[in-house]
């Protein structure tokens, strides 16, 4: 299926990940949302989407438990499709789609939503959810998890600093953080004004040791900041950068902790 560029689709060096290493490093994030595919209460049968589904590691859980269904996975990223590809090996009960979140090109198909580690990439939450109430039949449901709350506050809080220090501070002005972390309250507002019904929204802690500076290095510079690298010119400089927030983590007790905040989200399209 076409992609069919818009002035709100994020450029593609936004657009792109690693997707070799978030394959490898993702055993959190496939933790955690294994325990939103454990939510799901299916007949095997039903048509499924994975809403930004990445390198399709839970994507082959969700094609597990749908023998007589069909999942479509679907993702801005082309290097997370290729990798979910390879690593899918083209299931018959299997479609990947490349496209935006919030131009979704379907109405009326699917039986659910899934969706983990994801949402919280999308930054107009109401437009996203008016735009799954439109992929859902009528009485179709969303299961998904983003980060949410707190998420990631005392990082964030040394981010910041970090950012505004006089060696990155012209790099930095004007940027924005590219993660929306809604409340479960906004959230379920939000469902709830796109048509939501039986809505049901909460937070968790979900705190994620890593085991060394090394690990911790490699993990925030794959999955929490790519869009902080791509402003820095040069290796040295961004090595720099990632250098500075490891030797802080290593420093704290316990090392090397990520304070991750989860949001559950649970509604039916009414
Ligand atoms: C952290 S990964 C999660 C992948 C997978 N769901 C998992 O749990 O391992 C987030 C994914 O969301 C995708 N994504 C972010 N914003 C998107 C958008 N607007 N439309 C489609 N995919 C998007 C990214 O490209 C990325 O593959």
């Amino acid at each position: 299926m076409a992609e069919k560029p818009t002035s709100t689709t994020p450029p593609s060096s936004c657009r792109e990940w690693n997707a070799r290493l978030y394959h490898r490093l993702s055993t959190p994030q496939v933790s955690w949302g294994k325990k939103v595919l454990a939510r799901l209460r299916l007949r095997g049968d039903e048509i499924v989407l994975d809403a930004g589904c990445g390198s399709g590691r839970l994507t082959g859980d969700l094609l597990a438990v749908l023998p007589r269904g069909h999942a479509v996975g679907i993702d801005l990223s082309q290097n997370m499709l290729r990798s979910a590809r390879e690593h899918l090996r083209s299931h018959p009960n299997l479609s990947l789609v490349a496209g935006d979140l919030l131009h979704l090109p379907f109405t009326r198909v699917f039986d659910g939503i899934v969706s983990t580690a994801a949402l919280h990439w999308v930054l107009d939450h109401d437009h996203l959810f008016a735009n799954f109430r439109t992929a859902l039949r009528t009485g179709g449901w969303l299961e998904a998890q983003c980060g949410g709350g707190p998420n990631l506050m005392a990082f964030r809080q040394r981010l910041e600093t970090l950012t505004n220090t006089p060696r990155f501070a012209e790099l930095f002005f004007g940027f924005r953080e590219p993660w929306l972390f809604e409340s479960a309250e906004e959230a379920a507002a939000a469902l709830l004004h796109a048509g939501f019904v039986k809505v049901q929204t909460s937070i968790e802690a979900a705190p994620t040791l890593l085991d060394n500076a090394e690990q911790y290095g490699e993990f925030i510079s794959t999955m929490i900041l790519r869009q902080h690298l791509a402003l820095i010119p040069g290796e040295d400089l961004r090595a720099e950068f990632i250098e500075n927030l490891v030797e802080q983590a290593a420093a704290d007790d316990p090392p090397f902790l990520l304070d991750y905040w989860r949001l559950n989200l649970c509604a039916t399209a009414g």
